[in-house]
């Protein structure tokens, strides 16, 4: 674990105390809220119906805020992110004819603008797509290791994992995607150029934008860290204090350095004088990268993990994702249980879900890496036979102890994040997962070039059998190696009814991806939650060890924490877990129903 404190953005986004006020008690403009309403067309789901019955259990202050919770529907196409403005330059991309592609290459430069925690150049990512022809794609836009990379990098002479340095040093960083990533994505699948789509994040960088709360609130818990460095500091504080709600942020030096990418395309970044840029910083601050690591990246099209649940169809990530793998394995060994039934919050579903997803995470842990070196054994996992043997081992009365599990098929071979999601109007979909992994990942920028650096590196196994700064415990399956990508846990998302897109989800949270991910889909495809409700509602989260099972407030009432208690359960208190930009597709009348997560108050969803 890390020596100092890394603030997640779960943490830093979670609801405060009164917040400061900007100079003019600044408010969103009602702008923004007239572009997002829009009136239910006759037909439509019933989104005023009451709440479903299968929330009963859940505690009454939540049942309250799931009453009040109702996405935004629109009739052709919808964007949510955790950025309103980047919503919007998606929005207007889309207005001006492109397709999903187009506006999620565009709202992914946009939150490398205005959400610059999370949004990013310096880190990668992943993109599920569904193309209105029917086939479903993946793009793999992971960090990779610096090829002087080595397993040991983390650990000092006595073989002890030596703390930030995965996390807080130019050793964290791996070969950054996004860049390549989007120019991939736009360029196979796409309708309009690289400066078309880049053009609302230029303006937004060099015009600078207003500043929300919500923005600030994720700002400050880093300001401290922006301090230490003064090229970070001039853009990032002012006058050396952290910006307040109202003000305007203004980023020149990112803004030059994506104009040098909307005229020179992916190879201005990794030929060119970014990547001589971040180079020599990462020289001259004891790093490893090379320009032969920048001139060696690569991204890969995958096919997509796929699973069915429920009579729906799931599209999810394969490896070096976790995500859709894990994922897919939770609902195989769930499938029987009658969750409706039970109800959200109950304790049978709360117990089943985390001894479910306590096993699932032990054969991640285990037997997950980067494909491109190690073997998945994805059949064997996602079998329902695989699944049976794990439900088996279930007690019926009480939790099983994380020490009395292992990868479960014999030996192994061998806060921070954004989800947004897109559809447009001919019935493409994209679901985007991409980060620096922590908030501002190392929290350094390379000279001038305005834009943070990953420590994704501290996804990797720093030393087997000791927890990562995300409190995964992992395997030599996911060691470091040269070139590898670190196992991820993002999970973005597409689920599939009678061959269309139903349901886009994804999430931030490292590990807890999953678990929110899981819930978005239980909460809508077993629960009957609305959209909206089904990204609000309080969630729980299992991940083999710590033992504990983590839970959000108005999960639980107090009675069924102390029933589960009784039967050897503990719990890790969290103030908010994951952030869910989702869109729910009607399949009668082809509605957009886009939710925002309540957890990230400067987020939105729009459409037309
Ligand atoms: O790829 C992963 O699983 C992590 N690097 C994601 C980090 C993350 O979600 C942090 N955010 N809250």
């Amino acid at each position: 674990m890390p020596g100092r404190h890394t603030p997640r953005l779960d943490e830093a986004s979670a609801p405060k105390p009164p917040a400061r006020r900007g100079p003019r008690g600044w408010r969103r403009p009602l702008l923004i809220a007239a572009i997002a309403a829009f009136g239910t067309p006759a037909g439509a789901r019933n989104l005023e119906a009451p709440l479903p019955t299968a929330i009963a259990h859940a505690p009454a202050a939540t049942r309250a805020m799931l009453e009040k919770s109702r996405p935004v529907t629109a009739q052709h196409a919808m964007v949510v992110s955790a950025q309103h403005l980047a919503t919007l330059a998606g929005v207007q991309i889309l207005k001006q004819g492109g397709n999903a592609i187009d506006a999620a290459v565009a709202v992914g430069y946009a939150e490398a603008v205005v959400h610059p925690c999370c949004g990013n150049l310096g880190g990668g990512g992943f993109m599920t797509i569904h193309l209105k022809d029917g086939r479903n794609l993946f793009l793999n836009f992971r960090e990779k290791a610096p090829l002087k990379a080595t397993p040991g990098m983390f650990q000092d002479a006595h073989g002890d994992v030596v703390p930030g340095r995965s996390t807080d040093s130019y050793l964290g960083v791996g070969v950054p995607g996004t860049v390549m990533g989007l120019d991939a994505a736009l360029a196979k699948y796409g309708t309009m150029s690289l400066k078309q789509v880049m053009a609302p994040a230029i303006k937004l960088a060099r015009d600078g934008y207003v500043l929300e709360q919500g923005d600030v609130d994720i700002l400050d818990d880093s300001s401290g860290d922006f301090a230490r460095h003064p090229n970070v500091a001039a853009i990032f504080l002012d006058h050396g204090k952290p910006f307040v709600a109202g003000q305007r942020l203004v980023q020149k030096d990112l803004a030059h350095t994506l104009e040098l990418i909307a005229d020179g395309g992916a190879d201005a970044f990794y030929k060119g004088p970014i990547a001589r840029a971040v180079v020599a910083a990462s020289e001259a601050r004891g790093g490893i990268l090379s320009m032969q690591d920048f001139a060696g990246y690569t991204v890969q099209w995958e096919k997509p993990i796929e699973c069915r649940y429920h009579g729906y169809t799931i599209i999810s990530a394969p490896p070096p994702s976790s995500g859709g793998t894990t994922l897919c394995e939770i609902l195989q060994i769930i499938q029987p249980y009658p969750f409706a039934r039970w109800g959200y919050g109950s304790v049978q579903t709360v117990r089943h879900l985390a001894e479910a997803e306590r096993r699932a995470f032990a054969d991640r842990n285990t037997y997950l890496g980067d494909p491109a070196f190690v073997h998945n054994p994805i059949a064997r996992l996602l079998s329902s036979e695989h699944a049976a043997r794990l439900r088996a081992t279930i007690l019926p009365d009480r939790a099983t102890p994380s020490s009395e599990i292992q990868g479960s098929l014999g030996a192994a071979e061998g806060n921070h994040t954004t989800h947004y999601s897109v559809i447009d109007r001919y019935g493409n979909a994209v679901s985007v997962t991409y980060t620096l992994n922590f908030l501002f990942g190392i929290r350094q920028i390379a000279g001038d070039t305005g834009f943070f650096l990953n420590d994704e590196m501290d996804d990797f196994t720093s030393k087997p059998g000791v927890a990562n700064a995300a409190g995964l415990v992992q395997g030599t399956a996911n060691e470091v190696q040269p070139g590898k990508r670190p196992l991820s846990s993002m999970t973005p998302t597409i689920v599939m009814k009678g061959g269309k897109p139903y349901l886009l989800t994804g999430s931030p949270g490292d590990a807890t991806i999953i678990s929110t991910t899981l819930q978005s889909i239980l909460n809508v495809v077993d629960f009957g939650m609305n959209v909206q409700q089904a990204v609000n509602a309080p969630r729980m989260h299992q991940q083999w060890y710590p033992q504990a099972v983590w839970i959000e407030p108005g999960l639980l009432t107090p009675v069924s924490q102390r029933m589960l208690q009784a039967m050897g359960y503990t719990f890790k208190p969290v103030r908010a877990m994951g952030a869910d930009e989702a869109i729910l597709i009607d399949p009668a009348t082809g509605i957009r129903e886009g939710a925002n997560d309540r957890r990230r108050p400067a987020g939105l969803a729009a459409g037309y």
